[in-house]
């Protein structure tokens, strides 16, 4: 199965809704600031690349129907649009690179009639799409040069084809592989509280044809203590200019085990992924959720006390002395990643 969970199509905006995975294949349209919001906060649509996929078409087809005809006034709704994006999540750097791309080219335009910036703006999200799905292929190119056939994986969260614009990042490897008979036995960590693992990475693996295994997260220890596990591929939602990067929360953990049983560990990020703003990891926002993701969601009853504390971090920072390499785009970064992300960062830029 060849997942393209976004898609613009007869002039709207299609995205697989991924809350209803793995029970319902559900499509529903954007056409409205609010309906992208909503979808990007409640996590129909998730993933840090596809996150800023949906952003880019999102506020093209919203800019699409504003009725200013004249410069100033059409940049001032579509700012007031942007900051209301953005603010859906604050983790995932690619949400606010996008929104900033698609702002900087509508200043780019700005001597054109507001009609054609309008056609300027879909044509440039078109573009944000596609790069991202080009750019997942080269990851996986790049991140299959570090396995072998055979190998016993271990991902967490879904950084597959449903999380970008197609492929997926860590995970594209994989379908690669796969696609050229390297029989990999991934294991996928479920991925509390939100399963992304299981609802996600399970589903698209399994639907590939990949032979994967779900695990609880608490059993990353033993399967690698058991030798099942030759590498660690994870994908990134913001990596700072000192090479920490901010994944779902669980991954720091993984990288702390598989330094303890001498396993590489790879984190795949694309170079829109990268924040070379934030030096290192203690300047990333991590999103704080709901405790009701944790004592009631997937459950006929709550699991927990009522009124019991909760404290629900979305997110957790891998340390840069953790990740054996970095896989973006435009190559493999290696340490020390303060030299080696800013040449990778040069190197899309020149394109
Ligand atoms: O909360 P989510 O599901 O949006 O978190 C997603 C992740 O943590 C992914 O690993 C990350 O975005 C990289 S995806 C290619």
């Amino acid at each position: 199965m060849d997942i393209i969970p976004i898609k613009y199509v007869h002039d709207s905006l299609l995205v697989l809704d991924q809350t209803r995975l793995p029970n319902e294949v559900v499509w529903f349209s954007i056409s409205t600031r609010d309906e992208l919001y909503e979808a990007i906060k409640s996590l129909r649509v998730r993933g840090a690349p596809a996150i800023g996929v949906a952003a880019a078409l999102g506020i093209a087809i919203c800019a699409r129907e504003y009725a200013e005809e004249e410069f100033t006034s059409f940049y001032e709704h579509f700012c007031e649009d942007k900051a209301y994006i953005n603010s859906s999540r604050p983790t995932a750097v690619n949400l606010s690179w996008a929104l900033e791309r698609m702002a900087a080219c509508v200043r780019k335009c700005k001597d054109l009639p507001v009609s054609e910036i309008k056609k300027v703006l879909l044509a440039e999200a078109t573009a944000v799409r596609q790069e991202d799905e080009d750019g997942c292929r080269m990851l996986g190119e790049h991140g299959l040069t570090l396995l072998r056939p055979g190998m016993g994986i271990l991902t967490h969260c879904n950084a597959g084809a449903l999380a970008t614009a197609r492929y997926g990042t860590a995970l594209s490897p994989l379908y690669i592989g796969h696609e050229q008979g390297y029989d990999f036995k991934v294991y996928a960590d479920e991925t509390r509280p939100l399963l992304q693992g299981a609802r996600l990475t399970a589903f698209e693996l399994s639907e590939a044809g990949i032979d994967v295994t779900l695990i609880c997260d608490n059993m990353a220890s033993l399967v690698m203590k058991q030798g099942r596990i030759d590498a660690v591929l994870v994908g990134c939602d913001r990596m700072a200019a000192n090479g920490d990067g901010a994944n779902k929360i669980g991954t720091s953990a993984l990288a702390i085990l598989a330094k303890e049983y001498d396993i590489p560990f790879y984190m795949f990020v694309p170079t829109s992924t990268i924040d070379l703003a934030t030096p290192d990891g203690s300047g990333i926002e991590i999103e704080l959720r709901p405790g009701s993701e944790i004592t009631d969601l997937w459950y006929e009853k709550p699991m927990a006390p009522a009124g019991i504390k909760t404290y629900n971090p979305a997110f957790d920072v891998t340390e840069a002395k953790h990740i054996t390499a970095v896989v973006t785009e435009q190559g493999i970064a290696r340490p020390p990643y303060t030299e080696s992300l800013k040449i990778m960062i040069d190197k899309a830029n020149a394109k």
